[in-house]
């Protein structure tokens, strides 16, 4: 088999290449002065299974529309299979319809990465697990959750309760719990607007705990805001935030650093921009 990364998160290539102890193989990726992408593989792909990293980081079009070429030149350079390793599986959250008339862009996106021939989809905590079935090839669907167990099992958290942001959460969060041999409670928000998130009520137990709130991605960090400050307006001690993908849009770190947050744990997923380093931030790697 062959390794090769696109430009999205090269760092992320390099360390699952180093574990492998394979080397990363060659492509030319450039740009046109119009935008548009040029690949080029330097050696020879004819019969190898070829494994390319790309995540979904921003600017999100342009590494999802790299991928897509990067695939379709395997494919005519008579590559036995192509495989995609994108360890945030972007537009994830429009999995289905809910309202008239918006797009399902989870679908979209199955749906060109299946025309450009792509045979297996390796990706980690998708927003919705149901998405898998958007592909009708195998997608190996890993999960941060163990990494996240060893880390905070070595915390030695006192009184510890993990909490939901939402129902969509909730089996994750439920997972957590388990693993951790703690309760669980879920919050449940409303969306006044696409990235606002209020909190109306908590199912569970937070007062004079700590809790280990779970996310699959934090984005602007709005609903991570929301989710420490209704903790502790319920008597809850500050919150372990953990989430596997970190987008960070839109000074989404600046929002993070507040009182209610004792610690952002996150993994690799993504690349982090350089200012985002802090001690109150830990970073897993998924490689
Ligand atoms: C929503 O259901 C997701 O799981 C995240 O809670 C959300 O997308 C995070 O976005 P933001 O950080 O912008 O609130």
């Amino acid at each position: 088999y062959m390794l090769f990364s696109g430009t999205s998160n090269p760092k992320l290539a390099e360390t699952i290449a180093s574990c492998l102890k394979k080397p990363l193989g060659s492509v030319r990726i450039n740009r046109f002065k119009s935008g548009e992408i040029y690949v080029h593989y330097e050696e020879s792909v004819r019969n190898a299974d070829l494994y390319i990293v790309q995540t979904f980081s921003h600017p999100v079009n342009d590494h999802l529309m790299e991928l897509l070429i990067m695939a379709d030149a395997a494919r005519r350079a008579s590559a036995r299979s192509v495989n995609a390793v994108i360890p945030y599986f972007g537009y994830a959250r429009q999995e289905k319809k809910d309202a008239p008339r918006e797009p399902i862009t989870a679908k979209v996106v199955a749906d060109l990465l299946t025309v450009v021939g792509i045979d297996r989809v390796i990706t980690i905590d998708l927003h919705a697990p149901a998405i898998q079935g958007f592909f009708h090839t195998p997608v190996d669907h890993l999960t941060a959750l163990d990494h996240m167990t060893e880390y905070l099992k070595s915390k030695n958290i006192m009184k510890p309760v993990v909490v939901s942001p939402d129902a969509g959460r909730a089996k994750m969060a439920e997972k957590l719990a388990t693993y951790l041999d703690a309760p669980f409670a879920i919050m449940m928000k409303k969306r006044p607007a696409h990235h606002e998130a209020a909190i109306t009520h908590i199912i569970g137990e937070v007062k004079g705990r700590t809790p280990i709130v779970i996310e699959d991605m934090i984005d602007t960090g709005g609903t991570i805001v929301s989710v420490v400050e209704g903790l502790l307006a319920k008597g809850a001690e500050p919150s372990y935030v953990c989430a596997t993908h970190p987008v960070f849009s839109d000074y989404a770190w600046e929002r993070l650093v507040h009182p209610g947050i004792r610690e952002v744990l996150v993994t690799d997923t993504l690349p982090l921009p350089e200012a985002v380093s802090s001690p109150k931030l830990k970073v897993l790697s998924m490689a």
